[in-house]
């Protein structure tokens, strides 16, 4: 039998990071001792009394269909949240609670974005953006930003790049893979590249809380002028450990998120009802939590840059956000590709290759440290242990 597939599914690639998750899944079956340093999940239990919120829900027999935009409770309670952390105004209606961010940001890319239409990201940038255009059957745009020049965004290279036919500008920050963190001269040149051009902003900010030193999240919506023009996406994955709750959110102009929601609502109907309730009470519980996991990073940082910069041919910047080592390993006259390769083979570490989050990042591997302090602290030993 020869099946016959849509168009678009000949452009898309499965995940990369899922890639080395499944090689580091089939080498531990084959009995090898490796470390999975590709993926992207807290290595924190959700706390209690969120876990126990979604459970007495789920024993109280909150176990069907809820509104698709979500339940009101945690639509409510995600408007005082963007109000009081993110200074944005955004009405009730404005949000969907979607079963992760990934689905929020899939809905509102094909609720705005079509053939003919440009997405412009940019590189390095996280590895769904493509895709998820490339199934919306619209053109990815790649703006590449310097390494050197900490990925600076300015106004005068959206301007290069930007089309006539640019419909979204994604922006990620704090950024995965290079955890940088947007500072007010570049927010403000996308802020104006979008008015004059008149594109709309996805301003995905699911590593908001995980941040280090004296670097602050900005909110693009809560710019002037931007509320009319930017979709906020955010989720429960990053901040709270709940990466397999699958929940997140959009939320941004009643008249945009009314056509998002059509898609939602025939796509998945509504995010699980429970779950629901117990992003109620980690929106309403106590938030120390959060800032005890990113101290944890904080210290885990340090002992992963510190030891990737002992391997000769690495430079290895300090991330100021998220939880991803990003380094230059172009010095070792390999690639990253090969470098991961080299690697898993020899070190049994699993990394993700630069090439994964953009053309203009072959020379750069990535490396999560949302993993304990014993297991990186073997990691940097094997990885060095390799390298000499
Ligand atoms: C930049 C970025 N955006 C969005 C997501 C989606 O996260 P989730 O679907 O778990 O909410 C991820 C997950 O890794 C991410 O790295």
């Amino acid at each position: 039998m020869s099946y016959r597939f849509a168009g678009r599914i000949g452009n898309l690639q499965p995940s990369p990071t899922v890639a080395v998750s499944d090689r580091v899944r089939e080498l531990k079956q084959q009995g090898h001792d490796v470390i999975d340093l590709g993926g992207g999940d807290p290595d924190f239990a959700t706390p209690k009394h969120i876990c126990e919120a979604a459970s007495e829900a789920l024993f109280a027999g909150d176990t069907h269909y809820v509104a698709s935009a979500g339940i009101p409770q945690l639509r409510e309670g995600i408007a005082r949240k963007l109000k009081d952390d993110n200074g944005i105004d955004v009405d009730v209606n404005g949000i969907i609670v979607t079963p992760g961010g990934k689905s929020a940001l899939i809905s509102s890319v094909l609720a705005l974005a079509g053939p003919g239409d440009d997405v412009l990201t940019f590189d390095p940038g996280w590895v769904s953006y493509e895709p998820m255009a490339t199934i919306a059957g619209a053109n990815t745009i790649h703006v590449s930003l310097d390494a050197s020049d900490n990925y600076r965004i300015t106004r005068e290279a959206i301007d290069r790049h930007i089309t006539p036919n640019t419909r979204l500008m994604i922006v990620n920050s704090p950024n995965n893979p290079s955890g940088k963190v947007i500072t007010q001269d570049e927010v403000d040149a996308i802020c104006s590249a979008a008015k004059d051009h008149d594109v709309i902003v996805f301003s995905d900010e699911i590593y908001e809380k995980i941040i280090y030193d004296d670097n602050k999240h900005i909110s693009i919506a809560a710019q002037p002028g931007m509320a009319e023009r930017t979709l906020t996406h955010n989720g429960f994955s990053k901040a709270y450990a709940m990466t397999g709750w699958r929940l997140g959110y959009v939320a941004g102009p009643v008249e945009i998120v009314k056509q998002i929601m059509k898609i939602h609502s025939h796509s998945v109907t509504c995010a699980t009802s429970f779950a629901q309730a117990g992003a109620v009470a980690a929106l309403n519980g106590p938030q120390d939590f959060i800032q005890e996991m990113v101290s944890a990073w904080d210290r885990r940082r340090a002992l992963i840059v510190n030891g990737l910069n002992e391997i000769p041919g690495f430079n290895c910047p300090w991330p100021q956000g998220a939880f991803y080592a990003y380094p230059d390993v172009s010095g070792t006259g390999q690639d990253g590709g090969e470098i991961a390769e080299f690697l898993i083979s020899e070190a049994r570490v699993g990394v993700t290759p630069g090439i994964a989050f953009g053309e203009g990042s072959k020379g750069h591997i990535r490396l999560s440290y949302a993993n304990s302090d014993q297991l990186l602290e073997e990691s940097v030993k094997r990885m060095q242990a390799a390298f000499a």
